[in-house]
C-alpha cells in the first residue's frame, strides 16, 4: 500500500474533534457569539496548532442557518483556521448530551450507575459520525492523513474508508439503513444496533457479509453466545486470520476502489483523550461491539498511558475474539498499531504569561488581597470526574482537625460550566453548593471565608495569575484522561515552586513525578497531603518542582503531535516488522 502523496503534492494533516477552539452561540437578539472552548482536547491542539499545520474540522456547537453560513463559515476559516460539520441542534443534543456525554463518558471514567442508554441517541451518534465522515471524505485527498480525535467520533474512522473506498457497499448500505432507522421503520435494526440482535449489528457494519474474510466466523460465534448480559468469553478463540498477500482482504478491496477514486492511501489515526476502562467495564456498553470495530479501521490508535491501551487491546480480544499483539492488532487484512502517546501543553504560554504586565499586576493585586494567607488553587470543569465534592470534604476534614489553619488558608476553587443540559451535571451543581455553603458557613467569618467558589469561565490571564499566586495546586479526580491543569499549574510556578496534589486516578500520575499523590476517595489522605504541602520546606518545595517542570517542559504539546503524526506517517496498514513504541 503506498500511501506516499502524488510525486510534488503536500502530505496534508486534518485533524477532527467534536469541539472546535471556538463555540458559537446565538442570544435572543439573533446576535452569534464566539467564545474560547475549554477542555484539555483544544488546549493541547491548540499547542499543536503553533507549529504544526493542520486543518480542523468540528461541530462548532451551533445549527447556523443556511443563509448565515457563508459569514460563520468565513470567520472560522479567517480567524481561526477552522472548518465547521453543522448537525441540525437536536442531532447534535442526542450525539453530544445524549450519546457522548450520557453513555461513553461515564462508562470510560467508571461510573456506569450515570449511564442512560437510549436507542435512539445511539442512532444519532451514528448518524453524527457519518455527517462528520461526509465532510471529511469531501476534503481528503490521496496520501493524506486524517486524525479522529476522542470519544464523540469513534465509528468515524470505519465510516470514513466507507465513504472514500466503498460509496456502492457499506458507504451506501449505512446510509440507506440510517435513512430507515430515521423513519423509525426497521425495529430489527434498532434492536441490532443497541446490541439486541447482534447478527444485524455485524451486517450492519458491513463485517458479515457473504464470502468476507474467516475472522467473521469468530464475531458471529461470540455473538450467538448470548446476549449483552452474558459473560465475555475468558478465554480468547483463535482467530483464522488471512494471510496477507492470500486473496484479498477487505483492506485491500477498500484501497482497490479509493485508488479509483484518487483517494487511496488515506492514513487514519485515531486518538482517545479519556481513559479506556477495564474490560470488565467496558464490556458493559451495549454496543461495545460496533464502538470497537469503529476505531479498528484506524492505521494507529493512541492513549495517554499504557494502562489505557492494554484496557483496549483486552477489550478486543473478550469481545471481538480478536488475537493482539503487545502493539496491535490485525482485523480484516489490516494491521492497527496501538501506543501511548502522553499528551502535554505548550508551557511557554505560563513562563511568559507571568512575564507579561498585564499578569504581573493581577498577581500583586492578588496577593495583596490574600496577604497573610496561603492559597490552594483549584481548576476543573464542573464534572463528576473532578471529584470536586471530595475535595471539598477533603478540606473540611483538614480544617477541624487543625483549627490553627482556619482564617490562613483559602481554597479558589474555579468551576467551569459543563455540560449544562445533562442531568448529572445538574446535580453535581447542586451537591457542590451546598458543600461550599456547609464549609463557609462553618469556618466563615465576616472577615474571612475558607472557600472562594466561582462558577464560572474566566480569561486566561486571570486563570494565570491564579495559578502564579497559589501556594499549592489540588487536583483530586476520581478518573481522568490525563489532567492539564496540573501540567499548567507547575508551569506557572517558576517562581513559587508550589506543591502539585495529584490524585492517582488521573494519567498525569503516572507522570508528575514530585507531586503528592492521593486517593480521592480516602478523604483523610488528601486533608493529609493539603497539611503536608502548607507545611513542606522551601528546599523540599523547590526539588519537587524542578523534577515536575523537567518532565512538563519536554512532553508538550508539540512533542505529543509530532510524535502520534510521525509514527502514523511511518504506518503503511502492514505490521511493522520491527519493534515499534
Ligand atoms: P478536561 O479536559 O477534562 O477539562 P484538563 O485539566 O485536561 O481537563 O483540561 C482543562 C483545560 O481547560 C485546561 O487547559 C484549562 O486551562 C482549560 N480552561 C480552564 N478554564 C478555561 C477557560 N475559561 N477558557 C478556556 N479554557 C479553560
Ligand atoms: C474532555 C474531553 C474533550 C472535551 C473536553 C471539554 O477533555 O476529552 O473531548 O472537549 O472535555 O468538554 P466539552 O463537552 O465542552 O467539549
Amino acid at each position: 500500500n503506498g500511501a506516499a502523496p502524488a510525486a510534488g503534492k503536500e502530505q496534508r494533516l486534518i485533524v477532527v474533534s467534536n469541539r472546535l477552539p471556538v463555540t458559537i452561540s446565538k442570544d435572543a437578539q439573533g446576535v452569534y457569539h464566539f467564545k474560547m472552548s475549554s477542555g484539555g482536547l483544544v488546549s493541547a491542539l491548540s499547542g499543536c496548532k503553533k507549529t504544526m499545520k493542520f486543518t480542523w474540522i468540528g461541530w462548532p456547537g451551533k445549527e447556523i442557518p443556511e443563509e448565515d453560513r457563508e459569514l460563520v463559515n468565513r470567520r472560522l476559516m479567517d480567524e481561526y483556521d477552522c472548518y465547521p460539520v453543522y448537525l441540525a441542534d437536536d442531532l447534535a443534543d442526542r450525539h453530544y448530551n445524549g450519546f457522548s456525554n450520557s453513555i461513553l463518558w461515564p462508562l470510560f471514567h467508571y461510573h456506569p450507575g450515570e449511564m442512560n442508554f437510549d436507542a435512539a441517541n445511539w442512532l444519532a451518534y451514528r448518524e453524527a459520525n457519518m455527517r462528520f465522515a461526509d465532510v471529511v471524505a469531501g476534503m481528503v485527498q490521496a496520501g493524506d492523513m486524517v486524525w479522529v480525535q476522542d470519544y464523540h467520533l469513534m465509528l468515524l474512522p470505519m465510516l470514513l474508508r466507507s465513504v472514500i473506498s466503498g460509496e456502492g457497499s457499506q458507504g451506501e448500505m449505512v446510509r440507506r439503513e440510517l435513512g430507515r432507522v430515521k423513519k423509525g421503520v426497521d425495529k430489527e435494526v434498532v434492536g441490532g444496533m443497541m446490541g439486541m440482535k447482534e447478527e444485524g449489528v455485524a451486517t450492519a457494519l458491513g463485517v458479515g457479509e457473504e464470502g468476507e474474510d474467516e475472522g467473521v466466523e469468530i464475531l458471529d460465534e461470540v455473538a450467538e453466545e448470548g446476549t449483552t448480559s452474558a459473560p465475555a468469553p475468558a478465554v480468547p478463540k483463535k482467530v483464522k486470520r488471512p494471510a496477507f498477500g492470500r486473496g484479498m482482504s477487505q483492506f485491500q478491496k477498500q484501497e482497490a476502489v479509493a485508488k479509483e477514486k484518487g483517494k487511496d492511501g488515506v492514513r487514519i489515526g485515531f486518538f482517545l483523550h479519556t481513559p479506556f476502562p477495564s474490560s470488565e467495564i467496558y464490556r458493559i456498553l451495549p454496543v461495545r461491539r460496533e464502538i470497537l470495530l469503529g476505531v479498528l479501521q484506524c492505521d494507529l490508535i493512541g492513549f495517554h498511558t499504557y494502562d489505557y491501551a492494554r484496557h483496549f487491546l483486552s477489550s478486543c480480544t473478550r469481545i471481538l475474539g480478536l488475537e493482539t499483539m503487545p502493539n496491535g492488532i490485525e482485523h480484516e487484512g489490516r494491521y492497527t498499531q496501538v501506543g501511548t502517546f502522553p499528551i502535554g501543553i505548550d508551557p511557554m504560554q505560563f513562563v511568559d504569561g507571568i512575564r507579561e504586565e498585564g499578569i504581573v499586576k493581577r498577581l500583586q493585586a492578588l496577593k495583596a488581597r490574600f496577604k497573610g494567607c496561603k492559597v490552594i488553587i483549584g481548576v476543573d470543569r464542573l464534572d463528576y470526574i473532578k471529584g470536586v465534592p471530595q475535595k471539598l470534604q477533603s478540606l473540611e476534614i483538614f480544617l477541624s482537625q487543625h483549627p490553627e489553619w482556619v482564617g490562613k488558608v483559602v481554597l479558589v476553587q474555579l468551576a467551569i460550566p459543563s455540560r449544562q443540559d445533562v442531568e448529572e451535571y445538574q446535580n453535581l451543581r447542586a451537591c457542590v453548593n451546598e458543600l461550599v455553603g456547609r464549609i463557609n458557613g462553618r469556618f466563615g467569618t465576616v472577615e474571612f471565608m475558607p472557600i472562594h467558589y466561582l462558577h464560572k469561565s474566566v480569561p486566561i490571564d486571570e486563570l494565570t495569575a491564579m495559578y502564579a499566586l497559589a501556594d499549592a495546586c489540588l487536583v483530586t479526580s476520581t478518573r481522568d484522561g490525563m489532567n492539564l491543569v496540573s501540567y499548567e499549574y507547575i508551569s506557572s510556578q517558576v517562581d513559587g515552586h508550589g506543591v502539585m496534589i495529584l490524585s492517582e486516578f488521573a494519567g498525569a500520575a503516572q507522570s508528575l513525578n514530585g507531586s503528592l499523590i492521593v486517593n480521592p476517595w480516602d478523604l483523610q489522605s488528601t486533608a493529609d497531603a493539603i497539611h503536608t504541602a502548607l507545611t513542606m520546606t522551601e528546599e523540599a518545595k523547590k526539588s519537587n518542582w524542578e523534577k515536575l517542570f523537567a518532565y512538563v517542559s519536554k512532553y508538550t504539546a508539540e512533542a505529543w503531535g509530532v510524535s502520534f503524526v510521525n509514527e502514523l506517517t511511518r504506518l503503511s496498514g502492514h505490521p511493522p516488522s520491527g519493534p515499534s513504541i
